[in-house]
């Protein structure tokens, strides 16, 4: 077997289970205790004290002004766009080499995903690339963007930090603010990733994060907008909750709202992984290190690190094989023996729904998708459960 060396490896790493799975989530702290005291106290829904300490708190840590929770990373994405105003008929620039969620979201409001290359140092969205599909196809009339070919206005870009790697965020802002376009950050994976010392997420108009159960840190399901505008994140709270005006009996809402907030027994567990999301991180930084060494001394197999300037959470671990033969075979041994190993995601171009949108050469993400296996990267702990 051509790969046995990496195999013993990885299952020496986690452990020597009969498997090692790609990314699970770890309890050790007080979950089970504000679990209970949901119950205890039947705050188990819309309404209870974690969702606004699980907001504070993820504001607190990530820098950002306001964070407003939702039900998922998917329907904070879909906010995030009505929130920068795209509308049905826009067209919205984001990553080929994404997860679905990423474009549904565009989809869900009637616009239209437009799919530039990505960068060979962060798999992210890549800010030259961004400037040429412009410099080709865009013009700017009265301080809005449009698709010279098809007449849609551009409205935004969604840039994703993939697998936790920051994309290069400062240029890519840079570009959509000579362009007139509304900066999203996809940070589903990316909590606990920085940018220059700032936290991803935090660089554009709004940020979604993800808490689904594959994620750094969970709560079950969950997602999270994060603004730097007190104001917007005030409309997003409005409009996650029904946008129902506050009063102590009556039931009246001014505006189209959507039950996008998360449940409290929900948020109870986020506060409760809170507390070791660093710890967490560093504890899938030293994971990194080690497979970091342990891949220098492979031929063939090469380990992705994080780019320059930046603090990567290492969300999930990529190694990049020589060619899609290689690939193949890689993912064949490596879950033929009990090491749970995965591609990256089928890209968007090629799924049905978006086979007719528009993309630009996606040179570097058509490599990624013939080279990129995800490798096992859950947090490490001791036999008498410590944290690695
Ligand atoms: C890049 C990306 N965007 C969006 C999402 C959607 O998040 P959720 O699963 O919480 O809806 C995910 C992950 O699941 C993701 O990886």
């Amino acid at each position: 077997m051509k790969y046995q060396k990496v195999v013993d490896y990885i299952k020496e790493l986690y452990g020597n289970q009969d498997f090692t799975p790609l990314s699970v989530p770890v309890f050790i702290g007080n979950e089970k205790k504000y679990l209970n005291e949901c119950i205890d106290t039947s705050f188990v829904s819309s309404v209870g004290k974690f969702v606004d300490r699980f907001e504070d708190l993820v504001a607190e840590y990530t820098g950002a002004k306001r964070a407003v929770v939702c039900v998922n990373g998917t329907n904070a994405l879909h906010m995030a766009m009505m929130l920068v105003g795209v509308e049905r008929g826009d067209e919205v620039l984001t990553q080929a080499l994404t997860f679905i969620a990423t474009c549904n979201a565009i989809s869900y409001i009637g616009a239209h995903p437009v799919f530039i290359d990505v960068d060979r140092e962060t798999m992210g969205l890549s800010p030259v690339a961004l400037k040429n599909w412009l410099e080709e196809n865009a013009e700017v009339k009265n301080g809005v963007c449009y698709n010279k070919r098809t007449g849609h206005r551009v409205k935004a870009c969604v840039p994703m930090h993939t697998f936790g790697h920051p994309c290069k965020i400062e240029d890519i802002g840079a570009v959509c603010q000579e362009y007139h376009l509304e900066l999203v950050e996809d940070a589903a994976e990316s909590i606990g990733s920085l940018y220059k010392g700032k936290h991803t997420g935090t660089f554009g108009k709004v940020g979604a994060l993800s808490f689904n159960g594959n994620k750094t840190i969970t709560t079950g399901g969950g997602g999270m907008l994060l603004f730097n505008d007190e104001g917007l994140g005030k409309l997003a709270k409005h409009l996650t909750t029904q946008a129902k005006v506050p009063h102590r009996w009556e039931f009246v809402h001014d505006h189209i709202g959507y039950n996008y907030r998360m449940p409290n027994i929900n948020a109870a567990l986020g506060c409760a992984q809170m507390e070791y999301l660093e710890e967490y991180v560093l504890s899938k930084r030293a994971t990194a290190q080690r497979y970091k060494e342990f891949f220098q001394n492979e031929t063939e197999v090469e380990f992705f690190t994080e780019p320059e300037n930046c603090r990567s959470n290492y969300w999930l671990n990529v190694v990049i094989l020589k060619d899609k033969e290689a690939q193949l075979q890689f993912l064949q041994e490596t879950n033929d023996n009990g090491v749970m190993t995965r591609p990256i995601w089928e890209l968007m171009n090629r799924l049905p729904m978006f086979e007719h949108c528009e993309h630009d050469s996606l040179e570097n993400t058509i490599w990624f998708a013939d080279r990129v296996v995800n490798i096992p990267s859950s947090v490490r702990m001791s036999s008498n459960g410590k944290v690695l």
